[in-house]
């Protein structure tokens, strides 16, 4: 039984210039893991499930729970003490760490710290996204904006948490994907699935279909390829889509499928954020022997303008993609 502190200490060697930088910021993440996996877990119980009322930046409703994650992770990695700055969804404006400390750190965090909130009050699994990238400002100055529009490429580590039926912490340095489960009763995480592949072939489609008639053409097209029946390449394929992109992802990269959030009429640039949500999921999924784009370029070479920035969002078995990519250049340009 391997932990996830002795696992990131063994592979120190993989990534020689962050020390122990890194296994402190990963230690802070999975602490702060298991607080929100606490909460959640009586969510029926405590006064947690539920709106705030109030709508984040984005003009989203904002759940009792985004708020509270929010300011679970953002203490667990400003007491740290390892991180220069941090961007969260729920935040409209970049957050400066400037004591004397985290001025001289080299290391960003981007997140989305509650993904599939809404999802919460049914008892439906959510998740948790991190993205840790270097700063590119000097070190001993405050961090700038152009530190966290840094594109997908750019990554040192990234990762997610899924609150499921068991809770697992995956994440990807660059050398590979490794999952770790929690033992509740011990609150550790334990090297469950080391080195995740995504099948190339998969055979289940994640998208959610009640905006049909608002998708792209060339979408519109995959999924009717996805549901024509020919035995050979094992279609029709399965639609499963739980709609928190956590546990959407988590399922496909275990078994192999294409998750897809394209332009809509609700959302013409995509619902899903480049530096929250795409650009981590990306960073996996790659490290996965997957792929993602938004349809026609690399999600992980897109070179962000703003923090919130949203785009479509295509990713998972290589050769679903490829598919799927195949008939937006053909349809949909
Ligand atoms: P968040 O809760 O962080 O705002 O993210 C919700 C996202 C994502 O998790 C999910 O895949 C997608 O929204 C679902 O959107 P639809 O309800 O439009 O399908
Ligand atoms: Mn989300
Ligand atoms: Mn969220």
């Amino acid at each position: 039984m391997i932990t996830l502190g002795e696992y990131i200490i063994a592979k120190q060697h993989d990534f020689p210039e962050a020390s122990g930088e890194l296994s402190q910021l990963l230690g802070a993440i999975s602490l702060a893991a298991k607080v929100v996996n606490r909460e959640i877990n009586k969510a029926g119980i405590a006064d947690i499930i539920g709106t705030t009322g109030f709508e984040n930046i984005q003009g989203e409703i904002q759940q009792k729970m985004d708020l509270y994650a929010n300011d679970v992770f953002k203490s667990a990695l400003e007491a740290r003490g390892e991180v220069c700055g941090i961007a969260s969804e729920e935040e409209e404006e970049f957050i400066t760490f400037d004591d004397e400390r985290s001025v001289n750190n080299k290391y960003i965090v981007l997140m989305d710290p509650l993904d599939g909130s809404s999802n919460i009050d049914v008892n439906v699994s959510v998740g948790t996204i991190f993205s840790i990238y270097k700063r590119i400002s000097p070190i001993g100055e405050p961090v700038i904006l152009e530190d966290f529009l840094q594109p997908g490429v750019a990554q040192v580590a990234a990762g997610y948490i899924i609150y499921g039926s068991s809770t697992m912490l995956v994440y990807t340095t660059g050398n590979g994907v490794h999952g770790f489960t929690c033992d509740p009763s011990l609150g550790v995480f334990y090297l469950s699935h080391e080195n995740i592949k995504i099948p190339e072939d998969g055979s289940i489609y994640s998208i959610n279909e009640g905006n049909y008639l608002s998708f792209p053409e060339g979408v519109k097209k995959y999924l009717k390829y996805c549901q024509a029946i020919d035995k050979e390449s094992n279609r029709p394929y399965t639609s499963r889509y739980i709609g928190s992109l956590v546990s959407d992802f988590h399922r496909n990269l275990l078994k192999g499928g294409i998750y897809i959030y394209p332009s809509t009429a609700l959302s013409p640039q995509g619902k899903l954020r480049l530096l929250y949500e795409c650009n981590p999921m990306a960073f996996l999924m790659e490290q996965a022997g997957g792929t993602a784009s938004d349809g026609f370029q690399r999600i992980m070479e897109i070179k962000p303008s703003m923090l919130h920035q949203r785009t479509s969002f295509f990713c998972g078995s290589l050769n679903m993609i490829a598919e799927a990519q195949e008939m937006m250049n053909k349809y949909s340009t």
